[in-house]
């Protein structure tokens, strides 16, 4: 379709749309299912990603061969099962997350959907954590979906511990409407943007919220 009809700028996004083609292409197994409800069963914020964001990543992941991933931002653990599922047997989802009760729901997830060997979920600020990774490097790919403020933070460390030809995925990347407001997350996430171009061949692809995708030079 060419941009430059009178379509141009027009939303096409649909709920019903949306949830037809997930059912056909991102459709859930019982360990899925079980991790995407996990927030409402628990009275966490609904955060998670949708599940054609989540296949999505899946997909990137096998079509970069990943072996080994660092996630940031857990929840309840809906991502993680999407990342790990892409991993060969061997590979790794190391998975930080801040609030201990997220991290033990998620362990429950991961557990009944069988993946445990391959995921650690790790408690702790990411910036925190991070460093305790990076004798584990080079990663195949990192994945941001924590907290706002520190994605720039967290694309500078990714471009410092992802291998050539390895990923960047940062959700959220549209900030909610916000991206190109006055506020201190706001020029957070367009630096975010800005830098991760230096290191990584960039798209930000348009989801709901925008995924940035990378792939490091
Ligand atoms: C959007 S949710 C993650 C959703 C998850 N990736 C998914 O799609 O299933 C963000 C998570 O990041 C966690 N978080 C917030 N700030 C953090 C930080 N500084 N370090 C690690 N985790 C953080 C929150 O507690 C929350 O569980």
């Amino acid at each position: 379709m060419a941009d430059n009809d009178s379509r141009q700028g027009k939303s096409y996004f649909n709920k019903a749309i949306l949830d037809w083609t997930a059912a056909v292409h991102a459709p859930h197994d019982a360990g899925l299912q079980q991790a995407f409800d996990a927030p409402a069963r628990h009275g966490l914020p609904p955060i998670q990603v949708a599940p054609s964001e989540g296949k999505l990543l899946e997909l990137l992941l096998r079509l970069a061969q990943a072996r080994t991933v660092v996630e940031l931002g857990t929840l309840a653990g809906y991502s993680t099962l999407r990342l790990a599922r892409a991993l060969p047997a061997g590979g790794k989802v190391y998975s930080l997350e801040s609030d201990p009760r997220h991290a033990a729901i998620a362990r429950d997830n991961v557990a009944a959907a069988g993946l445990s060997a391959k995921v650690e979920v790790l408690e702790g600020k990411a910036l925190d954590v991070l460093p305790s990774l990076e004798a584990k490097g080079p990663f195949c790919a990192v994945f941001i979906d924590a907290d706002k403020e520190n994605y720039d933070r967290y694309g500078r460390w990714a471009a410092a511990h992802v291998r050539t030809g390895g990923l960047l995925l940062g959700d959220n990347a549209f900030l909610f409407e916000e991206l190109l407001d006055d506020t201190p997350r706001a020029l957070a996430m367009r630096r975010f943007h800005e830098e991760a171009r230096a290191a990584f061949d960039t798209v930000c692809i348009p989801t709901p919220d925008g995924i940035l995708l990378g792939v490091k030079r």
